[in-house]
């Protein structure tokens, strides 16, 4: 195939930290609805309820964290304490409900003096709810504790999990409701607190937070970090391991392990001019620096929008920028999701669909219309693929989580249905028009966490009422609380897949050999969108071809290798079977292994492949990625 690798970067066999698996077991709570139970008489959803939270901002409000933690690999433990600081909104309250999931709780103090606690039983989902009796003055509570080597948003990796070999790594992953294992706090995305983080690591090792990183800090593993913004519990983050700096453009730059920091830099060159794009229409960028860190390559997702350090899966390292939608995404969300942010993990169509929106404005911007119209395309038939396997209650993107775990409810329908609603009403109103109302909208919310409710209270008042002759809150109420999409939605087009399409149709047809098709200029987005349009059954002859005219099985782009194996998986083409194998068991990230353990796991002989692979890695898959896929190989 003639997909250009310049950089031949094989995600490193090594992969994957410990993985633990959640202990704790499900018992009945009564306040909150407990998630691991479905109530039994609906009620109506109060849209500014957190039913994933514990925490009792209403009466008391924590405001700002003070971390002092010792990194222990030896014991894969956070050791250390946190200062709260909270704000009495009912002055007569008498205790402060923090969130908390397999901590290890030492003492609870004010001003020196003990206080007491009660730490209730767990729920699978939510935790423990950390009930603190407060003193009778003062604002501050200091909590010391440990975390367990289980924490569900922590991974840590042992030096021969990592590329270098020689130093151990760690990182954390918080959204949704993760922050709660590794810092007992308020872990609810309407409580926005600052924070200022002391953080001991082993001396050869940098550690990097959501905050203001110095690049050049001393090596010295005493590491000091601040967030003057306030920022909701999901985007505090930490890394730490052997990583090293190197700067992109004025204001952006990337944090790596050394085997992929320069393939990084090049790759994401252009994060600098995404930044200045995205300002120019959207309203200046409130967080100062924006840098990436390069994760390992168990990391679970594609990327996460850490304030002012987004992390990043290495997998979209593909040597051709083919991938960088992705960094295009996490810079969106510095508008949508850290400065607007969602209220409830109901309301996440708010940070993922406006977030999903800005990114095509952003692909437009930096590298074209057409690059943005092939990936427009691509997102409308994944979106359509949700909507065609989802029951109608999972397709509706202001979502009922009550009783649900929100990572087991991951789909497309807060993102590309999002984007679509937004992109609708940028085409009723025009793109001018739409621009200044998203401007408004973000300078309005600014540093505020809002519900879908109020979101749609604000469109009412500033985009309906001025453009009533085209909008109406009917056909805007049907696309947020309904299922599918409404007749009439925008259909993205791409001039670039009309050829692929002819392509693919002559060569189904027997019309057109493999070996004579001529695309030495296809993208990685067209080879995208000829491997996923496929008819479900192909025949090995027709793989067989296919591969060796292409070298399929080969390709390096993750994405590619992602389509034909699932190709390959559901038509049973073993030449790929060690490629596949490789595949799983070098990659973490949720998005790229799930569809392919649950593919394998239709059949019985494809379930024992998956039982190998998944065995073989799970000791260093991500706890969320263990979670995610142990049903398909039980
Ligand atoms: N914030 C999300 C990741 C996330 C969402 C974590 C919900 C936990 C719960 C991040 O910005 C994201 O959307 N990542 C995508 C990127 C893609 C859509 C470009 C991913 O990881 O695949
Ligand atoms: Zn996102």
């Amino acid at each position: 195939m003639t997909t250009k690798v310049i950089l031949s970067f094989v995600v490193s066999a090594l992969l994957l930290g410990c993985s633990p698996t959640n202990q704790d077991k499900p018992t009945t709570t009564t306040e909150p609805v407990s998630a691991s139970e479905t109530p039994t008489t609906v009620q109506a959803i109060k849209s500014d309820k957190d039913y994933h939270s514990y925490g009792n901002p209403d009466e008391v409000k924590v405001t700002n964290l003070a971390l002092d933690l010792t990194v222990d690999f030896a014991d894969k433990m956070l050791k250390g304490s946190v200062e709260l600081d909270f704000e009495r909104i009912k002055p007569d309250a008498k205790a402060l409900v923090l969130d908390t999931r397999a901590l290890n709780i030492l003492n609870v103090s004010a001003a020196g003096k003990t206080l007491n606690y009660t730490l209730a039983e767990a729920d699978g989902v939510l935790g423990s709810a950390l009930t603190i009796e407060l003193p009778a003055t003062g604002n501050k509570v200091k909590v010391e504790y440990q975390t367990s080597p289980e924490a569900s948003g922590v991974q840590w990796l042992t030096p021969a999990q990592t590329a270098g070999k020689k130093q151990p790594f760690l990182f954390t992953q918080a959204q949704a409701i993760h922050a709660r294992s590794f810092i007992p706090l308020q872990d609810s995305p309407q409580v926005r607190v600052t924070y200022q983080a002391t953080i001991r690591t082993p001396k050869e090792l940098l550690a990097v937070m959501s905050a203001a990183n110095d690049p050049d800090t001393a090596r010295d593993g005493e590491y000091e970090f601040a967030m003057p913004q306030p920022i909701p519990s999901y985007l505090i983050a930490l890394a730490v391991g052997d990583l090293h700096f190197k700067a992109m453009g004025e204001r952006t730059g990337v944090y790596a392990e050394s085997y992929i920091l320069d393939a990084a830099a090049a790759e994401f060159e252009d994060t600098e001019s995404m930044l200045i794009a995205t300002e120019k229409t959207f309203g200046p960028y409130s967080w100062d620096r924006y840098d990436l860190l390069i994760l390992p390559p168990s990391f679970p997702f594609g990327g996460m929008e850490n304030p002012r350090l987004s992390f990043i899966t290495p997998t979209v390292i593909a040597g051709d920028k083919s991938l960088v939608s992705l960094i295009a995404h996490e810079l969106a969300h510095s508008w949508s999701g850290n400065t607007v942010t969602n209220a409830t993990w109901r309301d996440l169509w708010l940070n993922e669909g406006f977030t999903t929106y800005l990114t095509y404005r952003i692909m437009e911007m930096v590298y074209g219309e057409k690059r943005f119209a092939m990936e427009a395309v691509l997102g409308r038939q994944d979106l359509q693929a949700d909507i065609d396997s989802l029951p109608a209650d999972d397709q509706i993107m202001a979502i009922d989580l009550r009783g649900r775990d929100p990572d087991a409810v991951f789909s497309n329908i807060p993102y590309e249905k999002g984007a679509l609603f937004l992109r609708e009403l940028e085409q009723k109103v025009g793109r001018a028009a739409f621009d200044e109302f998203l401007l408004g909208y973000f300078q309005h919310f600014a540093f505020q966490s809002i519900t879908t409710d109020q979101f749609e209270a604000y469109l009412h008042a500033n985009l309906v009422k001025q453009h009533s002759d085209v909008l109406s809150m009917d056909r805007i109420n049907q696309w947020i609380h309904a299922a599918g999409v409404p007749e009439g939605a925008p259909v993205p087009e791409s001039d670039a897949f009309t050829t692929v399409d002819q392509v693919r149709n002559a060569w189904l047809a027997g019309s057109l050999a493999a070996a004579n098709i001529v695309n030495d200029d296809w993208t990685v987005h067209q080879w995208l969108y000829f491997l996923n349009n496929m008819p479900e059954k192909l025949s090995q002859a027709q793989l067989t071809e296919l591969d060796a005219a292409f070298g399929l099985t080969a390709s390096h782009n993750n994405e590619i290798a992602h389509s034909w194996l699932l190709i390959s998986v559901n038509n049973w083409y073993e030449p790929a079977f060690t490629r596949l194998h490789e595949y799983l068991v070098s990659i973490g990230r949720n998005k790229l292994v799930k569809p392919l353990y649950k593919a394998l796991s239709q059949t019985p002989e494809g379930k024992k492949m998956a039982q190998k692979a998944f065995a073989q890695a799970k000791d260093g898959y991500h706890p969320l990625t263990v979670k995610t896929n142990e049903v398909f190989v039980e």
